[in-house]
């Protein structure tokens, strides 16, 4: 089947089954092109919690997935792509979590929601990259323990010298390894460009930029910006919704893939079938449920 009548199958069988389709921005073009909601991690997690449909597709790695079950237990969560995992999510332990507990009694355990379901239900609370540095500094404990992601925790670190940062070395393969010097060439050679860069990216990659922000951040700063060109340091899919939302500007990126293929494995033909097959299911325990979903929870509290 082509794509224009896998949209209009998909679109028949949404109906059917009372689904909406959820996209991260990461995710290829004409899958984005599905979505009744798309939006940085943070957006999705909140959106879920205020889905009414049955059934929620959605179009992301599992942790994604997991999310949403965990934040609406009775809907089904068909995620199309089953082996779209994200590495970073399980670069932690528990056993260290636990470990850091004994030795520090005012510890908060914090979680970017970049994480598996284990790793979240024995944290105290999650952050993505949108509300981080707002969660971790209404947080009354001196000690943070943050995993997974070691740059985005330097980031926020950097940023609340009155906190001591237990850090893990966990990270996103496609945003560290991202050069400095990949950077520096692109505003070489697009000099009026501004740096835009995810907070996944390395501290030196970093420091380079003119705005650090979440998926939506940088989208958002695009739009309310009046300059015209842009060096985008963060997974190329976010392209596309760039040049959906603005008319005139340039986007370049770096020499380095900026492709996260995980994300990539979703495709319009996956989606279709899991909505014909209403499968794959992410299946969780409802002890794993009640577990994740509290550091998720808190996390919508304190981001409010
Ligand atoms: P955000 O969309 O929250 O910025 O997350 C980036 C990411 O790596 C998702 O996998
Ligand atoms: Fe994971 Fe990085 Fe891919 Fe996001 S871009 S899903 S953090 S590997």
């Amino acid at each position: 089947m082509s794509n224009l009548n896998l949209g209009d199958e998909i679109r028949k069988l949404k109906k059917e089954r009372n689904a909406v389709i959820m996209t991260h921005y990461y995710v290829q073009d004409d899958v984005q092109d599905l979505a009744d909601y798309i939006g940085d991690s943070f957006f999705l997690s909140r959106k879920a919690t205020e889905i009414e449909a049955d059934v929620i597709v959605l179009c992301g790695v599992r942790f994604m997935g997991e999310s949403a079950k965990a934040l609406n237990p009775g809907k089904v969560v068909l995620l199309p792509a089953e082996d779209a995992d994200c590495p970073m999510a399980h670069m932690a332990m528990v056993e260290a979590i636990e470990e850091v507990r004994e030795k520090y009694d005012d510890v908060a355990v914090v979680c970017y929601v970049n994480s598996t379901a284990e790793l979240k239900a024995a944290s105290d609370v999650c952050v993505t990259s949108a509300n981080a540095l707002k969660i971790v500094s209404r947080l009354p404990n001196k000690n943070i323990y943050f995993i997974p992601d070691q740059n985005l925790a330097h980031y926020i670190a950097d940023q609340l010298p009155e906190k001591n940062f237990i850090f893990n070395d966990g990270y996103c393969h496609v945003h560290h390894s991202i050069t400095k010097e990949e950077v520096l060439a692109a505003k070489k050679q697009h000099p009026n460009a501004e740096v835009l860069v995810h907070p996944e990216c390395k501290p030196e990659v970093c420091a380079l930029a003119d705005y650090i922000g979440s998926t939506s951040g940088i989208i958002n700063y695009v739009k309310d910006s009046d300059t015209e060109e842009f060096i985008i340091v963060t997974e190329r899919g976010v392209l596309h919704e760039l040049g959906l939302q603005t008319e005139g500007k340039k986007f370049y990126i770096t020499g380095s893939p900026q492709t996260c293929p995980n994300m990539k494995k979703i495709t319009v033909e996956k989606v279709y079938h899991a909505l014909k097959n209403m499968e794959p299911k992410v299946e969780m325990s409802d002890e794993l449920i009640v577990g994740a979903k509290k550091p998720m929870e808190k996390m919508l509290e304190l981001a409010k």
